[in-house]
C-alpha cells in the first residue's frame, strides 16, 4: 500500500482551467462581498470576495510558511462553501425573503462547480502536510500502542497560546469571544464531518462509530444536542447563534481546523487517518474542554454558560477510548497492519494543523491588542516614505461612504495612509481604530483585517512595504 503522494494529482484541474472554474463557482451572488461586518440569519451567504480570486494561483502546493498567507484564506472559504453545501442549514427566523438563496446554494449548478475545483482545492490546501508529516518504516500493533501512549492524549496539557493570550489580553472579553467566534463552523455543526463515515458497510466499527455520533447528537433530545449547547455558550458570552454570522472573523487557521474533517471525511480513501484523528481529537478534548470551562468562567465570571465543555470533559474520556477499543483496534484486526500509518498519519496531521490554529489565533490577538502601537508606527514608517528613503509600491485608492472592504489580509506588510476622510479600521471582532486624513496604520502581514469609510469620501494608500521594521532604521 503506497502511502505517499496526493491521490489527487492525476484528476484535479490545474492552470487557466481550474482559475476559470473557481471564478465560476465564485460568481454565484451569494459570494459577494457583504456590505455589513456580519451577516444576518442566513447561513447560504459566505463572502468569498470574487473579485481577488482572478488574481491568485491556486496551481499549486505552498508550505507550511505560506498556509496563513491570504490564498490559502482564500481557499479554506471555498472549500468551508463546498462542504456545507452537503449540510442543512435553514435560518432562524424562517425562509421569507430568503428562498433565492436556499435554492441557489443547494442548487445543482452550485454543487457541481464546487465539486469540480475541490480536488485542486484540497490539493492546495493540505498539500502541505505531505511534506510536514512523515510516517515510515513497518508498523505493528505493539509499536502502534506504544506510539499512542508516548503521546499520552489524556494527560494534563499546559494552557495553549491561544488561551494565554486570552488571559493577557488587554481585553479578555474580547478576545474569548473572538475565540468563540473561531469554533463556531465546527461546534454548530459538530459531527456532521464524521456522519459522512457512518454510511456505508463495514462491520462493527461502523456501529460503533454510530454510538459516538448519537452522543454527539443528544440521544435525540435537542436540549442536549452538542451544537444546541454551544449555541448556548456563544449566548452567554453575548455572541448571536446563527450560522457564518461572524464570517469575516474567521481565521485561515479555524477554516483549516474545521475543513481538515471534511476532507478526510468527504474522500474515503483517507478513511483511516479520519479514524486516527477522531481517536486523537476526541481524547485531547478531555483536557482542552475542562481547561476551556475555567478559562471562560474566568472571564465571563457567572454568566459563562460551560456546559458545552463540561459535558464533553465527561463524554469525550468515553470517546477516545471508544475511537481506540472500538474503531482502531478491530480496524487493524479486520483490514490489517498496513492501514496504521494511515491512522498514524491522520493523528500526526491533525497536530499540526492544530498547532497551526493555535498560533495563528494567539498571533491575532496581539495584533487586536496591539493596534495603538502599529497606529504609531505608521509615523516613522511614512516618514520613510515620504522622505524618499524607501520607495514601495503604492495604490492610491477612493472610497465613498459606507464601502465596507471585506476582511482580508496581505502576504507583506503594508502601511496604510489617510489622505483625507475618515476610515474605521477593523482588526478583528469588536476591534477598530478611527483613522483620520495624516493618519495611518501599520498592519502586519497575514493578519486579518477590514475597513469601512464613515466620511462622504476616504482618499488612502496603501504602500506595500514589505517588512515594516526594515524601514525603521
Ligand atoms: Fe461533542
Ligand atoms: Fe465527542
Ligand atoms: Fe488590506
Amino acid at each position: 500500500m503506497s502511502h505517499a503522494a496526493f491521490p489527487y494529482e492525476p484528476y484535479a484541474l490545474h492552470g487557466d482551467a481550474l482559475r476559470e472554474a473557481i471564478l465560476r463557482y465564485a460568481s454565484n451572488p451569494l459570494y459577494l462581498d457583504n456590505e455589513e461586518w456580519e451577516n444576518s440569519d442566513n447561513p447560504y451567504r459566505r463572502q468569498l470576495r470574487p473579485q481577488v480570486l482572478r488574481h491568485l494561483d491556486f496551481d499549486r502546493t505552498p508550505g507550511r510558511d505560506q498556509v496563513l498567507e491570504y490564498p490559502s484564506l482564500a481557499a479554506h472559504r471555498l472549500l468551508t462553501s463546498i462542504y456545507e453545501a452537503d449540510l442543512v442549514f435553514l435560518p432562524q427566523s424562517g425562509l421569507s425573503g430568503k428562498w433565492e438563496d436556499f435554492t441557489g446554494y443547494y442548487s445543482p449548478t452550485n454543487r457541481a462547480l464546487g465539486e469540480a475545483v475541490r480536488p485542486a482545492l484540497e490539493r492546495f490546501a493540505f498539500g502541505f502536510l505531505d511534506q510536514e508529516v512523515e510516517v515510515s518504516g513497518k508498523w505493528t500493533k505493539e509499536s502502534f500502542a506504544s506510539y499512542v501512549e508516548s503521546l499520552d492524549p489524556y494527560g494534563r496539557a499546559e494552557a495553549s497560546l491561544s488561551e494565554k493570550a486570552i488571559l493577557g489580553s488587554c481585553d479578555r472579553e474580547r478576545a474569548a469571544r473572538m475565540w468563540l467566534i473561531q469554533f463556531a463552523p465546527d461546534f454548530l455543526s459538530e459531527a456532521s464531518p464524521m456522519i459522512r463515515n457512518v454510511l456505508g458497510h463495514y462491520g462493527a466499527p461502523q456501529s460503533e462509530w454510530f454510538k459516538i455520533i448519537i452522543d454527539e447528537y443528544g440521544y435525540g433530545v435537542h436540549e442536549t444536542k452538542h451544537s444546541r449547547l454551544f449555541e448556548d455558550t456563544l449566548t452567554s458570552a453575548g455572541l448571536q447563534t446563527d450560522i457564518h454570522r461572524y464570517w469575516q472573523y474567521y481565521l485561515v487557521s479555524s477554516l483549516m481546523m474545521n475543513n481538515y474533517f471534511h476532507y478526510l471525511g468527504k474522500n474515503h480513501e483517507l478513511f483511516f487517518r479520519y479514524v486516527g484523528a477522531l481517536f486523537y481529537t476526541e481524547a485531547t478534548l478531555v483536557d482542552f474542554c475542562r481547561r476551556a470551562a475555567s478559562l471562560l468562567t474566568e472571564v465571563f465570571g457567572d454568566r459563562a454558560d460551560v456546559r458545552y465543555f463540561t459535558e464533553h470533559v465527561h463524554i469525550d474520556q468515553h470517546h477516545g477510548r471508544m475511537a481506540m477499543d472500538k474503531l482502531i483496534l478491530p480496524l487493524i484486526d479486520a483490514c490489517g497492519e498496513e492501514i496504521i500509518p494511515e491512522i498514524v498519519r491522520g493523528i500526526e496531521e491533525y497536530r499540526v494543523v492544530q498547532e497551526i490554529a493555535d498560533q495563528d489565533f494567539a498571533a491575532q490577538i496581539s495584533w487586536m491588542d496591539r493596534q495603538p502601537e502599529y497606529r504609531k508606527l505608521h509615523a516613522p514608517v511614512w516618514d520613510a516614505i515620504r522622505s524618499g528613503r524607501i520607495t514601495p509600491p503604492v495604490a492610491d485608492i477612493v472610497e465613498p461612504y459606507g464601502e465596507l472592504s471585506n476582511t482580508h489580509s496581505h502576504e507583506g506588510d503594508e502601511l496604510c495612509h489617510i489622505v483625507s476622510g475618515t476610515m474605521k479600521f477593523v482588526s478583528g471582532f469588536d476591534s477598530y481604530e478611527i483613522l483620520e486624513a495624516g493618519q495611518g496604520i501599520v498592519i502586519e502581514r497575514n493578519r486579518l483585517h477590514g475597513a469601512i469609510i464613515e466620511s462622504e469620501e476616504c482618499v488612502y494608500q496603501i504602500h506595500s512595504v514589505g517588512d515594516y521594521r526594515a524601514c525603521l532604521s
